[in-house]
């Protein structure tokens, strides 16, 4: 498939939407971004080379505001989500938003006749089910809402393109770090919380035993998946993991922020278990190297020299950030 020539991104001004955005435009596609800002930010686009009035403020489940942007489009990213800690405290509007949400882009997309419609979902999907790596074909056992309304945006998505020949793909990125990735309220995570709270000299709460393991991945590899997911013929109909294939506990990425910020202050505090939360993440890249030669090309500790780079080993600013830090951010309903 050649580059199509126009991309709509939803949830585009967004921590891994922005950097998808930016890496398209470089690329040369056409983008228009629909964003309603709940998380997202436009000055996560003030480096893009995007015009005002390809901005749309405005939300997926908007019918009408939808069919106008589908016209024209080739490639739907679809993205806009609320995340796993909002759904801990509001379910429901989770619900809304990434399931019932999800069918409204499917469905305008359908209307329109895109030419893919990228479906992203997350390893959340895979919750309790076990086995490490996680294949795609694996077991499904989300354990929040969160990752059960992604499942369901996923069964959505393949019920679209089975149903009406909607030529979909579903990527699953694991967890991805980088430039703009959220600190606050309770979009916060872990690897940003951590990088400031050693910044700033404060301690790094760790929920539960520290044993439950993540893998990461920087946020311009996971977009450059995204993007390579969208190109790839013989990826339609196919879900496709994102990571980097290895775990890191939680432990030791506190440990290894800790080292690598180097400021004496900051200690280790561990607190009780976030509820809902997994043992272990870690995906298998076997499909994703081979469907689409995808391989990361950021090493975790290159990412995370960057990141604390992109904070400007500032203190000052890391304790400025903080006021909008939340600890136990699952609870809360605003930050
Ligand atoms: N960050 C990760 O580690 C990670 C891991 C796995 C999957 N994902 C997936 O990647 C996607 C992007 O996540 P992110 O980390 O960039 O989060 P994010 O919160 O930065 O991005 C989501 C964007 O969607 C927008 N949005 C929310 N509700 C909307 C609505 N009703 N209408 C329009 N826009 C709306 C938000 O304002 C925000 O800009 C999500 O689909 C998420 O499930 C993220």
């Amino acid at each position: 498939m050649s580059d199509p020539s126009r991309a709509l991104v939803t949830g585009g001004a967004g921590f891994i939407g922005s950097e998808l955005v930016a890496q398209l435009v470089d690329c040369g596609w056409d983008v228009v971004v629909l964003d309603n800002l709940v998380t997202g930010r436009w000055e996560n686009l003030d480096s893009v080379n995007l015009p005002d009035y390809a901005k749309i403020t405005g939300d997926i489940r908007d019918e009408a505001l939808l069919s106008r942007l589908m016209v024209g489009v080739d490639t739907v990213f679809h993205l806009a989500c609320r995340g796993v800690r909002f759904s801990l405290h509001s379910p429901q509007e989770t619900h809304a938003v990434n399931a019932t949400g999800t069918i409204a882009v499917l469905e305008a997309a359908r209307h329109s006749g895109v030419r893919r419609f990228l479906h992203v979902s997350s390893s959340e999907i895979y919750g309790i089910a076990g086995g490490s790596p996680m294949r795609e074909d694996g077991p499904a056992l989300p354990t929040t809402a969160y990752g059960a309304s992604k499942l369901a945006g996923e069964a959505y998505a393949r019920a679209y393109g089975r149903s009406y020949g909607v030529p979909v793909t579903i990527v699953r990125p694991f967890n991805s770090f980088g430039p703009r990735a959220h600190h606050e309220g309770d979009a916060g995570e872990v690897i940003p919380k951590f990088v400031l709270r050693a910044l700033a000299g404060q301690h790094l709460t760790i929920f539960g035993d520290g044993k439950q393991t993540r893998d990461f991945s920087y946020v311009s590899d996971t977009a450059r998946g995204i993007m390579l997911a969208a190109k790839e013929p013989q990826a339609e109909g196919e879900t496709i993991n994102l990571g980097s294939g290895s775990e890191m506990s939680i432990h030791c990425l506190a440990l290894e922020v800790l080292k690598v910020v180097a400021n004496d202050r900051a200690t280790l505090h561990f607190d009780s278990a976030r509820p809902g939360d997994l043992p272990r993440l870690c995906a298998s890249t076997e499909k994703a190297q081979r469907l689409l030669r995808f391989f990361p090309k950021i090493t975790f500790s290159e990412g995370l020299s960057r990141l604390i780079k992109w904070y400007g080993r500032d203190s000052k600013l890391a304790v400025d950030l903080l006021k909008r830090d939340v600890v136990r951010n699952w609870v809360v309903i605003n930050g």
